[in-house]
């Protein structure tokens, strides 16, 4: 196996200066972009076909720079289709709960920082019965091979669906400075069909 493109230590030290270059390019945006990028977004976003026909739709808080979703789940919101927001699991390592999210639902911080709905099981909605799952990333490559903060979460969150094709579909959101040409990735990678930023939507 290449080390370079598959699994060794080349390829993680590769994948953290990346993480790292891309999180400062994107945490440099100032508010002004961060609102075009929203609001260009925000009306690809609309457009979408799967989204139009979507009722149960993940996404997430942003947060270190990341495309802001607020203007996103308000429009979920006032369509009257679900939202639901990932909460680490409490005992499973590694792995996402989403739950059913409100404008008045209580909120708690979790250990990375980032707000989560307190945990609460009637709230919880099984991952199979989403429509889409809006993913968050760090950087994506022209093949959709997508690298995330360095969790694991979405690889495992998406993974029965890059096997069976089963479940919701993945779309990825992101600012176009986070588009490089080639991420190294690894066996467990799952690989992004869609990606909207404010000037494209990348499909696979
Ligand atoms: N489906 C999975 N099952 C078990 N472990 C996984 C799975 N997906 C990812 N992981 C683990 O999560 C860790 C982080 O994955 P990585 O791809 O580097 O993070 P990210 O996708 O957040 O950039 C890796 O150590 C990997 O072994
Ligand atoms: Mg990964």
């Amino acid at each position: 196996m290449d080390a370079l493109h598959h699994g060794g230590p080349a390829t993680q030290s590769t994948r953290q200066q990346l993480r790292q270059q891309i999180r400062l390019q994107r945490q440099a945006l100032t508010p002004h972009q961060q609102e075009q990028a929203s609001k260009a977004v925000l009306a690809r976003f609309t457009q979408l076909k799967t989204i139009r026909d979507a009722r149960h739709i993940a996404i997430y808080l942003s947060n270190d720079g990341e495309l802001d979703t607020g203007p996103l789940i308000d429009w979920i919101w006032r369509q009257g289709k679900n939202v639901y927001l990932p909460v680490l699991h409490p005992f499973s390592k590694g792995h996402l709960l989403f739950l059913h999210y409100r404008p008045d639902s209580p909120m708690r911080c979790n250990r990375y920082g980032i707000a989560e709905p307190a945990l609460d099981v009637r709230l919880v909605k099984p991952v199979h019965e989403l429509d889409i799952v809006c993913t968050p990333l760090v950087a994506f490559d022209d093949q959709g091979q997508r690298l995330g903060m360095g969790g694991g979460y979405y690889d495992r969150t998406l993974s029965q669906w890059h096997q069976s094709g089963l479940g919701p579909q993945p779309l990825g959101l992101a600012h176009d400075c986070q588009q490089v040409r080639h991420l190294p990735s690894e066996a467990w990678d799952v690989p992004l069909p869609a990606i909207l930023t404010p000037s494209a939507y990348h499909h696979w």
